[in-house]
């Protein structure tokens, strides 16, 4: 089986602005890779709903990546809109993945309650938001990468019956 083709959108102002440095993407990067990943587009945006989507949108409907994993704009800000734009391209919501996330997190912060982050499906594509810090990050994906090929596998007809594994 071909390595899974992953891309990452970083949704922050800041970053965006050259005022802050974008550390999440990167590491997202990194940890994909070392997970067999192919990690085969990364792109910083700014806390914009519509560019957010549209980007979104274009990864799953030209079949660039079965994989988007956001992160940034998952919280309060007034500007923080990455669930908005995720659900607005979605056509099938995933609330599993986002709510196990929330639940191992709430083992490590209270404040794991304050990310709004969603999951969805367009397409052959599956998108995910992290939330924007590097350690919330690594804690999110180190929970969820090993189910996560399983869901790939299904989503992209590579495996077909979780009974008969
Ligand atoms: N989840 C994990 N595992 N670890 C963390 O440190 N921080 C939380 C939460 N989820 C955190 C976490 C905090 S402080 C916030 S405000 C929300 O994610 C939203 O993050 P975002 O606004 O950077 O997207």
């Amino acid at each position: 089986m071909g390595k899974m083709r992953a891309a990452v959108i970083t949704s922050s102002d800041s970053g965006y602005a050259g005022e802050r440095e974008d550390k999440s993407g990167p590491l997202i990067r990194e940890i994909l890779e070392a997970n067999g990943y192919e990690v085969v587009h990364s792109i910083l945006l700014p806390d914009e709903r519509e560019l957010l989507a549209k980007e979104m949108a274009r990864i799953a409907d030209e079949g660039l990546a079965e994989l988007v994993l956001t992160t940034g704009g998952t919280g309060f800000s007034p500007r923080d809109c990455m669930p908005e734009a995720t659900m607005d391209v979605a056509e099938r919501t995933v609330p599993g993945i986002p709510e196990a996330i929330r639940a191992y997190s709430m083992t490590i912060t209270p404040r794991a309650m304050l990310s709004r982050a969603a999951a969805g499906i367009r397409k052959s594509t599956l998108i995910i938001n992290l939330p924007g810090s590097p350690k919330a990050v690594r804690e999110s994906l180190e929970y969820i990468l090993p189910a996560l090929s399983h869901g790939l596998e299904i989503l992209t007809g590579q495996a077909s019956d979780c009974a008969r594994r």
